[in-house]
């Protein structure tokens, strides 16, 4: 863990299952507002790739899974989705949701057991750095795939799995291989959102990830490590600092269809 606080009191959630989500109701409101900065990466990054990878939206049905507040499918609505969800365990939801989009708090573990969403399908599933909350990985995803309509695609985001290997090594004094492939839960709190509340992760490999796709019956149409243009990285020094640091990306971001 690359943040540490010690002086500060630290909620620990283990991973798997319901626990795993349990830190949202606490950082629920601390990440959009971290989110939501000018200089977060979200804003610099991730979000325009992820945007990119979707194109126009018009016409199409979108659910978003672990949707945060619901801002990023309320864009997409107001740029042309129609009869779109948001879903998340938290109820941290945007008070002026526009029409043409429910934000419904639930599981994304088992989406189509969650209220309202039996028996529909979409056009486009997102899972934007909500997958690792999936209780059952596999499980989640072909949940997924049984709600996309013809020509369908799944867009998925994770955090590139080397960021956490490299925080790792720094801290323990270990290598980036033996983290990489260590198999044991980590604890890690993020900086800039909360760091009184410790995540217990599950640690995952690129390999882990294709082979969850696999598994699901899944076949991967295009993968992008975004990186910051030139000249938002002059803008943003410190920003492209964190991304050499820790690689090529701090995100991966993965388009599956
Ligand atoms: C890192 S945030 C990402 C939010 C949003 N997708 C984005 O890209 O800004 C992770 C989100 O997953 C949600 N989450 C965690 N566990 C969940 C679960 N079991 N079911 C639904 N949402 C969950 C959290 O409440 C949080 O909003």
């Amino acid at each position: 863990m690359a943040t540490g606080d010690s002086d500060r009191p630290s909620t620990t959630h283990a991973p798997g299952g319901g626990d795993a989500s349990q830190p949202w109701s606490e950082l629920a409101s601390d990440y959009e507002q971290a989110r939501t900065r000018e200089d977060s990466l979200d804003r610099l990054v991730e979000w325009p790739a992820q945007r990119d990878v979707l194109g126009d939206v018009t016409g199409l049905s979108v659910l978003d899974a672990g949707c945060g507040n619901g801002a990023k499918i309320a864009q997409l609505v107001q740029e042309g989705a129609v009869a779109s969800v948001g879903v998340d365990v938290s109820d941290n939801f945007l008070t002026d949701a526009p029409p043409g989009l429910e934000l419904i708090q639930g599981d994304l573990s088992d989406l189509a057991a969650v209220r309202g969403l039996a028996g529909r399908s979409f056009d486009r599933i997102l899972f934007l750095q909500s997958f690792g909350y999936a209780s059952d990985p596999v499980h989640a995803l072909r949940t997924a795939r049984a709600m996309l309509k013809d020509d369908g695609f799944v867009l998925l985001t994770r955090t590139q799995p080397i960021r956490y290997a490299i925080e790792r090594a720094e801290e323990n004094g270990t290598t980036l291989g033996e983290e990489y492939f260590s198999t044991s839960s980590f604890s890690y709190r993020h900086r800039s959102w909360n760091e009184s509340v410790t995540l217990t992760k599950r640690p995952y490999t690129m390999s882990d990830l294709l082979n969850t796709f696999s598994a699901a019956g899944m076949w991967i149409e295009s993968t992008i490590e975004p990186q910051m243009s030139p000249a938002i990285g002059e803008r943003h020094p410190h920003k492209q600092a964190v991304l050499n640091k820790y690689g090529t990306a701090a995100r991966t971001g993965d388009s599956f269809g």
